[in-house]
């Protein structure tokens, strides 16, 4: 037991916030109209700045693809953002801002894998997120062919994931495949659920996270956000080697 466990024990909250320790966000929804995510543009001004009050001073946002419901494309996507890099600009806000995307795994994703049209950032690192239910075996097929494609895995919020909840030998399965795990700030909030939380924070404790992320959609995960930054859980995560900051 460390001794912030000692001190604090698990689910207390601190009295003052701890700064967040990287200052690249990856995983957000910041182009507006596209997903469900930010709605205008005054809206996504409004985030990023807010996202520069928590400390961030560069966002890699990452609207998502979906077969089903949001079928984004690069153009479209990289159209969006240069609305918002305008907007920025009018207003004088300076902070670097790129896209990626969140691909959920189907089978549209495994056409775009195949047609190689695939919106990475960094040294080709791809965030991906599963349904929240069931483990597929269109999970595992899509970890192998992204690896054979020479992209990187992150997978997105992996806490997230009911399958993985009794099955924790499966992060470390990923970790053993190379898989990068994003946590969610949030999540630390208790945000989502209690287990959510209980399950990022024993990611942090088993050393199995590699980024972290604000998944931003609208306001309300700027306040979880603000919540989470009294958990506790923020000064482990400094001891952690996040590879935010090397993007
Ligand atoms: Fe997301």
């Amino acid at each position: 037991m460390s001794i912030i466990d000692k001190l604090l024990g698990k689910n207390k909250r601190l009295k003052n916030p701890v700064p967040i320790p990287v200052k690249t966000d990856i995983h957000s929804h910041l182009v507006p109209g596209i997903d469900d995510g930010s709605q205008s543009l005054e809206e996504s001004v409004k985030l990023i700045r807010e996202l520069q009050k928590l400390g961030f001073r560069k966002i890699i946002t990452t609207p998502h693809i979906m077969g089903d419901h949001y079928r984004n494309n690069i153009q479209n996507i990289r159209d969006g953002l240069e609305k918002v890099k305008d907007e920025l600009a009018k207003q004088g806000i300076e902070i670097p801002l790129e896209t990626a995307s969140e691909y959920y795994i189907d089978d549209h994703f495994m056409e775009l894998l195949k047609k190689d049209e695939i919106l990475s950032f960094g040294d080709r690192y791809v965030l991906v997120e599963t349904n929240a239910i069931n483990y597929t075996e269109i999970i595992r097929t899509a970890f192998w062919q992204m690896g054979l494609s020479g992209y990187k895995v992150v997978l997105a919020h992996p806490e997230r994931y009911a399958y993985l909840w009794n099955d924790f030998d499966r992060f470390h399965e990923y970790k053993d495949m190379g898989i990068f795990l994003q946590i969610n700030l949030v999540s630390l909030s208790g945000f989502y659920s209690q287990k959510v939380r209980e399950i990022a924070e024993r990611l942090i404790d088993e050393n199995l996270v590699d980024f972290i992320g604000s998944d931003t959609h609208e306001i309300r995960y700027i306040e979880g956000i603000h919540e989470s930054l009294h958990s506790p859980y923020m000064h482990k995560l400094k001891e952690l080697k996040l590879l935010n900051d090397t993007l």
